[in-house]
């Protein structure tokens, strides 16, 4: 079967999306769905592209019990709307970034958030903030892997 691919957008890629990534691929590897999913992340700019997850971020994962060190920044592309099945943004401006970039493959294209029964909108930029900020992307972010693994399940996989 066709792996599902599931991409994570924020603006530099090194904060908010990396911690998608790093939550979503936890759970699946947690359910021994690995081998069903493509799971990766990119961003809408080109500042921090081949830098590593900010720190702060690596830090909040680890006090989860997993580990972002090995992603890399790297820059969406149009074929990323061929590739991947679902592309959840982080903000509003994330999506209208991709919006204006959608090819009209058939990619699902949402905020992450929409997802998630958090009562936000948008997921809070961390990067001028300290470890909590990224702690509380994490809760966000993890709330919302939660929500579209199940429909995920619902609608792909027959579980
Ligand atoms: P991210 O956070 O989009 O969640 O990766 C940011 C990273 C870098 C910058 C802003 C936000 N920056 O201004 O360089």
């Amino acid at each position: 079967m066709e792996r599902i691919g599931v991409l994570f957008v924020c603006l530099g890629n090194i904060c908010r999306s990396p911690l998608a990534e790093g939550a979503f691929r936890h759970l699946v590897d947690s359910k021994n769905l690995t081998e069903k999913f493509l799971i990766d992340s990119a961003a809408t700019s080109s500042w921090h592209l081949g830098s590593p997850p900010d720190s702060r971020g690596q830090q909040a994962a680890w006090n989860r019990g997993f580990d972002i060190g090995h992603q890399r920044a790297r820059k969406l592309s149009v074929q990323d709307f061929h590739d991947f099945h679902y592309i959840l943004a982080m903000d509003h401006t994330n999506l209208s970034h991709l919006n204006s970039m959608n090819p009209g493959a058939g990619a699902k294209v949402d905020l992450i958030l929409s997802f998630s029964d958090s009562g936000l909108i948008e997921v809070p930029d961390p990067y001028y903030g300290d470890v909590e900020d990224f702690e509380q992307v994490l809760d966000l972010v993890s709330s919302a892997a939660e929500g579209l693994l199940k429909e995920i399940e619902r609608d792909h996989f027959d579980t």
